[in-house]
């Protein structure tokens, strides 16, 4: 059976910030967060956003990309590591502003940035495992808006995005192979705990954890194979990692090639050919926590100026705390101008001076309390309105 990603939406706050500004701010040689991390912007959330509406606004477009109706979706999970109630799934808030039917298995993930390949994982087996009447569908999306605290050094490797995916049998995008590599350790690389809004690191470690989970997922992968030749990753086309930051991508390359004998020399004069083009969009959403993958993956599709019709690809998933897998899967012909739009509302986003930045930073502590407000005019796509008698209110 051939099952895999049949259409990919991204959806991003229309707000962003450059990292030059906040460079120039903190007294930090721009070159540091541009070069020496590898991001651009980040995308910046305003009041009336929040990990729902990212969700729900990159799930409409999902659907609407690959053509069907709401009422198709029987698999319904949001992966997020930023979840608005600590009991009712942001997946249930998507089921009902998407008009999602009540036939439906809806959930929400949470592992940190693995959280939504959880999902994924999880709805690519129910479609394997078939059975029931009608054609297995499944929405996964992956929203988060990432936050640590201002002047620490996890600043600038903020961001945020909803990335959906429509999963289902003749996908159109991208078929995912079934063997996957998986690795899982506890550690206290970066966790946010109850009370706190902002994520803690410790961002050295966390760089350490993410490389050890390149090389535990990749051997798991060989040893999960069932066929009996070696497999290298010199034979895939393109590969694409968790993008917490361009740089991490770089570091994961070195990794994985160091596992075929390739020195860090030899990793990099392969690096803008099998990953550059994955980073393109990444670099000016910043870090996106679940939908990072997703939206390299999406970036990928998008921006290659290469023909990718049958390229292999390698796909490499990370979370914190932390669990990874490492997955193959092949291009469906015609993907790519399938999402040929998808970086367009980047071009669209306002660019904020520091201060705006940092007025939203502080407000956006008050904003799980604030008391709704009915909304002044007609919303073309879902807001979040306040906290009406303490449930959540969207328009
Ligand atoms: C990423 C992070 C660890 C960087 O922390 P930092 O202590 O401020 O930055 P560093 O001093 O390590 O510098 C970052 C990079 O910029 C480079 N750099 C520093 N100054 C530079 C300059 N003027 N020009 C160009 N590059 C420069 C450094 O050499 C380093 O590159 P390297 O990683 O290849 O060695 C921090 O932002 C963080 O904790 N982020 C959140 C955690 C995270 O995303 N972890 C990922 C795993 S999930």
């Amino acid at each position: 059976m051939r099952v895999g990603i049949d259409a990919l939406a991204l959806a991003v706050p229309p707000l962003a910030l450059e990292l030059r500004t906040l460079a120039e701010a903190r007294g930090v040689p721009p070159a540091k967060f541009v070069d020496g991390i590898g991001v651009e912007r980040m995308a910046i959330a305003p009041l009336d956003e929040d990990t729902v509406t990212l969700a729900a606004r990159a799930g409409a477009a999902a659907l609407a990309q690959a053509g069907i109706s709401a009422s198709e979706i029987g698999y319904l999970v949001v992966g997020t590591e930023t979840a608005v109630d600590h009991s009712k799934p942001v997946a249930s808030y998507v089921q009902g502003l998407l008009g999602i039917g009540a036939a439906c298995r809806v959930y929400e993930t949470k592992h940190a940035c693995f959280g939504a390949t959880a999902g994924v994982l999880g709805a690519l087996e129910w479609i394997r495992a078939g059975g029931g009447k009608r054609p297995r569908i499944a929405l996964v999306i992956a929203a988060d808006i990432a936050r640590y605290g201002l002047q620490t050094p996890g600043e600038p490797t903020q961001g945020g995005a909803g990335v959906a995916l429509i999963l289902r049998e003749d996908p159109r995008l991208v078929e995912i192979d079934a063997t996957i590599g998986h690795y899982a350790s506890d550690v206290h690389d970066f966790w946010r705990p109850l009370p706190s809004k902002d994520a803690l690191v410790d961002g050295a470690f966390s760089v350490e954890c993410y490389l050890n989970a390149v090389t535990g997922a990749y051997r798991n992968f060989q040893e999960e194979r069932e066929e009996t030749e070696r497999f290298s990753v010199l034979a895939l086309d393109r590969l694409v990692y968790h993008v917490p930051y361009g740089k991490m991508a770089i570091k994961a390359h070195r990794q994985l090639l160091a596992e075929e004998g390739l020195d860090a020399a030899a990793a990099d004069a392969t690096f803008a050919e099998k990953v550059g083009p994955s980073l393109t969009l990444p670099r000016r959403i910043g870090n996106s926590y679940t939908g990072s993958l997703y939206a390299a993956l999406g970036s990928l599709l998008a921006t290659d100026p290469a023909p990718l019709d049958g390229a292999r690809l390698g796909l490499f998933s990370y979370g914190s705390g932390s669990a990874a897998a490492f997955f193959t899967g092949t291009v469906v012909a015609g993907a790519q101008k399938r999402v040929a739009g998808l970086g367009d509302a980047l071009e669209r986003q306002r660019i904020l001076a520091i201060d705006e930045y940092e007025a939203l930073f502080h407000a956006r502590n008050d904003l799980d309390t604030r008391p709704y407000a009915a909304p002044e005019g007609p919303a073309t796509s879902p807001r979040y309105l306040g906290v009406d008698g303490g449930k959540r209110r969207y328009g």
